[in-house]
């Protein structure tokens, strides 16, 4: 076994190919994919983004996931002195770690308002858990309300500031406990216990959802691709949610990475990944605009959708209440597995830099982002009016979560993949990264060429389209 930094205790990792790619794609599946995708497609008009949307996880995400887990296998250390490894071995400077650096900051950021969301899930899980104790086990959800009281659950949560800290404060206390045990047995168990539930619920919960809902309605709202809806804010969301979904710019996947072994093939799990997540958030879509059109809700109602447009969709289904309340457990797991990627990138920072323990470096980074996430919680509610970047066009009106969330996927994250395809593509020697990605021939000659031209060339133009949209 490989040994940790002292040379002499075994290194963490994970025990063995399946378990990373359980892992891998814990961390890309979450609540990006089942609240954050569909609320990002209703918000930008449908089709045009989601087509673009795919097309930036093939050629942007894909190579992208690639060089993010081959730097953090090749450094087999934190994200930041995976990148500072790599750049000495290749006699470049050692300021390269920053770009992960960056990273490491981002993966905090997202951790604090992503357990803000996590609170509401476990929201549901208890009141899908008494609807079921009030009902019965046959009954339809909430029966004999009317959709309008399902739907004003969720603005009934926002309105209770202490309970919506409350919820939070538990959800990454729970992310706590999984990360201080470490990476085995405590991120690999979430991940190889709970993601193949969660599939398997999720595909059945879609099927009958194809049966009962609008689905065809649903279908052509999601793929009709109008060209002129493509705008630059809308790519650089789809962008930004590309990268969200698949926990990239943000040294998540660099941090995984360090956990692989040496006889894995970095490319074909990258592949299983992408395509595993885009699954996923595609599925959800399929599973929540059904709803949305049946019920005459708006697509656009924005980071309640998944909250309220499932829930009424579980009101007429047999064994509502039970549905309901498995999908929620369901969604908890997997945003737990998301969750705790995003702490585990600055708990191992800290842990190698400060010289600490892992439960005293996780406690550490759980109460910082627990007090930052306070905040995000409150602008839902005592603090709405408190809007610290509204000066700046893309912050507009936008209260502590939203700009949490903006200066993550529409700055960090791109920001972040500009400068790992760039060290990946021009910096590091070519010797390390042919050892490293698992291609040959052709097919790593396009991968080049996609992390040393269109990547950091689309990407920079998508962040200028973007942000000053009045350019075009
Ligand atoms: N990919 C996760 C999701 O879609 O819910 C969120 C995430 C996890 C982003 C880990 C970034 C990260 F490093």
């Amino acid at each position: 076994a490989t040994t940790g930094s002292d040379g002499v205790t075994p290194r963490e990792g994970w025990s063995s190919r399946s378990a990373f790619i359980l892992a891998a794609v814990g961390s890309a599946v979450g609540l990006g994919n089942m609240w954050r995708f569909p609320a990002e497609a209703g918000a930008n008009g449908g089709g045009a983004f989601v087509l673009f949307y795919i097309f930036c996880v093939v050629l942007i995400g894909l190579p992208i996931l690639l060089s993010e887990t081959l730097i953090g296998r090749h450094g087999q250390a934190s994200a930041p002195e995976s990148v500072r490894k790599i750049a000495a071995e290749s006699g470049k400077s050692s300021h390269w770690d920053t770009l992960a650096s960056f990273g490491v900051t981002g993966a905090f950021i997202v951790l604090s308002f992503y357990c803000v969301v996590g609170g509401w899930v476990l929201y549901y899980v208890g009141v899908f858990a008494s609807d079921l104790v009030a009902t019965g086990l046959t009954g339809g959800a909430f029966e004999g309300r009317p959709a309008e009281d399902v739907e004003a659950l969720l603005p009934g949560l926002f309105g209770n500031a202490g309970l919506m800290v409350g919820l939070h404060a538990l959800f990454i206390a729970i992310t706590f406990y999984f990360v201080s045990r470490g990476v085995s047995s405590g991120i690999e168990w979430v991940a190889t216990w709970l993601m193949p539930a969660f599939f398997f619920l999720f595909l059945a919960i879609t099927i009958y959802g194809a049966f009962t809902g609008a689905f065809s309605e649903a279908v052509a709202y999601l793929f009709t691709f109008d060209a002129s809806k493509l705008t630059g804010p809308v790519m650089l969301a789809a962008v930004g949610q590309a990268f969200f979904s698949l926990s990239l710019g943000v040294a998540g996947m660099m941090t995984y990475g360090a956990y692989v072994g040496r006889d894995v093939n970095l490319a074909g799990t990258s592949g299983i990944i992408a395509g595993a997540d885009t699954a996923v958030a595609l599925i959800a879509g399929l599973a929540i605009f059904p709803i949305v059109f049946a019920a005459g809700l708006e697509p656009n109602a924005g980071p309640g959708l998944m909250f309220q447009s499932l829930p009424i969709g579980f009101q007429n289904m047999p064994f509502g209440s039970l549905v309901g309340l498995l999908f929620f457990v369901m969604v908890f797991f997997a945003a737990l597995t998301s969750s705790v990627s995003l702490m585990e990138a600055p708990t191992a920072w800290l842990k190698e830099k400060a010289n600490l323990g892992r439960p005293v470096a996780t406690l550490i980074v759980t109460v910082a982002a627990a007090l930052l996430g306070v905040l995000a919680a409150l602008s839902f509610n005592t603090m709405s009016d408190f809007q610290p970047l509204g000066f700046l066009p893309l912050f507009e009106g936008q209260g502590m979560f939203d700009v949490l969330d903006t200066v993550t996927s529409k700055i960090l994250m791109p920001v972040g993949a500009i400068l790992t395809a760039v060290f990946v593509g021009w910096i590091a020697e070519r010797r390390l990264i042919d050892s490293e990605n698992g291609l040959s021939g052709p097919l790593e000659r396009f991968w080049l060429f996609l992390v040393r031209w269109l990547c950091p060339a689309a990407l920079t133009v998508i962040l200028i389209v973007g942000i000053f949209p009045s350019i075009l």
